[in-house]
């Protein structure tokens, strides 16, 4: 592990410390596990240790993947910041063949919280997870009912420290008006083509859609209260409708990367993290590649400081406005 490499950040209060980029194993369930043995040492020797995961993942497939990948490689479990989520449910069987998607609900219940650490832990072979999120909000969400789970889970020594994803600034303060622990991590779709957390910050009190605030003002809300924003999908446009890099769809946008690429001597992968670091958030970027070669072009943005131009220009040219 040489992670004299790569910016390392605090995760909410501080108390751990971790590479800017993180590596997501939504897609691995699709890979053997020589592949993905191969992945981790990959990036490990750049310097990463975070692992983002959740049960849901290929149905928990992805976990079983890395929990023998992580077993047959050369690092060792304390190497690793290990993270997963739960409280989303697919009930396959319950998914009508219209594609009504009847089996999908959010369930942050205690029993439902406890019982999927549980398999988390199982399916990737550990005893701890160093985080864990609740996934998406649960409208049903019985602040007291997570609460106990929490403690639950943090007593019995199976989670070392909790967060959310996906939730607005009210829910959070709901939320950790509720729970004992510090909620460090809040993990939110962000990349060059997906916004909203930054355009409404600059729309203001104005009529364009852009003005919408969609999360309480996350980033800032998010820096005052000393909560790690992750971001997800960090090269997608969408809700995983693609990726933008060298997508002819955006051709403005690739132009701009690749210059701005060719100026710190890497890719655009790398620029599209670097865009991203930029922000005064300490944002952790959450790779989602399953490619060594794109996952070792990504992590070299982390250490890349892009001017105030180039982060403008970058916004410009993939399709947002300025007033
Ligand atoms: N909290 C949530 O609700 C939530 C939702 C979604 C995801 N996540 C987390 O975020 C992680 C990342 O999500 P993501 O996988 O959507 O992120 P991503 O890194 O934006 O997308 C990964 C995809 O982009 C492709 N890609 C990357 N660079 C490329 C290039 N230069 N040319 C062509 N294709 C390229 C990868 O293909 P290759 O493998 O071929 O490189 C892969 O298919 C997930 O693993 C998960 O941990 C969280």
């Amino acid at each position: 592990m040489r992670d004299d490499i790569m910016r390392e950040i605090s995760l909410g209060n501080g108390e751990i410390k971790a590479s800017q980029v993180a590596l997501g194993i939504m897609r691995m369930g699709a890979k053997s596990v020589t592949e993905a043995q191969n992945i981790l040492e990959t990036v490990a020797d750049q310097g990463l240790n975070f692992i983002d995961s959740a049960d849901i993942y290929h149905d928990g497939h992805s976990e079983e993947v890395f929990g023998q990948a992580l077993k047959q490689s050369s690092l060792k479990r304390e190497d690793l910041i290990i993270q997963s989520k739960a409280g989303i449910v697919l009930e396959h069987s319950r998914t009508t063949a219209d594609g009504l998607v009847f089996g999908k609900r959010y369930d942050f219940s205690k029993e439902h919280l406890l019982t999927a650490v549980d398999g988390i832990l199982s399916r990737m072979g550990l005893d701890y997870l160093d985080s864990f999120l609740l996934h998406r909000p649960d409208p049903l969400m019985e602040v007291d009912e997570v609460a106990e789970a929490f403690n639950q889970l943090q007593a019995s020594g199976k989670v070392r420290a909790f967060g959310v994803s996906n939730f607005n600034s009210r829910q959070i303060d709901l939320l950790q008006s509720a729970v004992d622990q510090k909620l460090i991590i809040n993990q939110v779709q962000l990349s060059l083509k997906h916004t909203p957390l930054i355009d409404q910050g600059i729309f203001v009190n104005r009529f364009e859609d852009e003005a919408s605030d969609r999360t309480g003002g996350m980033l800032e809300y998010a820096q005052q209260n000393k909560i790690t924003l992750q971001a997800w999908s960090p090269y997608q446009y969408g809700m995983f409708k693609g990726v933008f890099i060298d997508n002819p769809k955006f051709p403005e946008l690739n132009q701009v990367l690749q210059a701005v690429a060719a100026k710190y001597g890497v890719t655009k992968n790398a620029i599209a993290t670097a865009w991203i670091t930029r922000l005064p958030q300490d944002i952790q970027v959450i790779l989602g590649s399953m490619n060594p070669v794109h996952l070792k072009e990504s992590l070299a943005g982390a250490d890349i400081r892009l001017t105030r131009q180039e982060w403008y220009d970058l916004y410009l040219a993939a399709g947002h406005q300025l007033p």
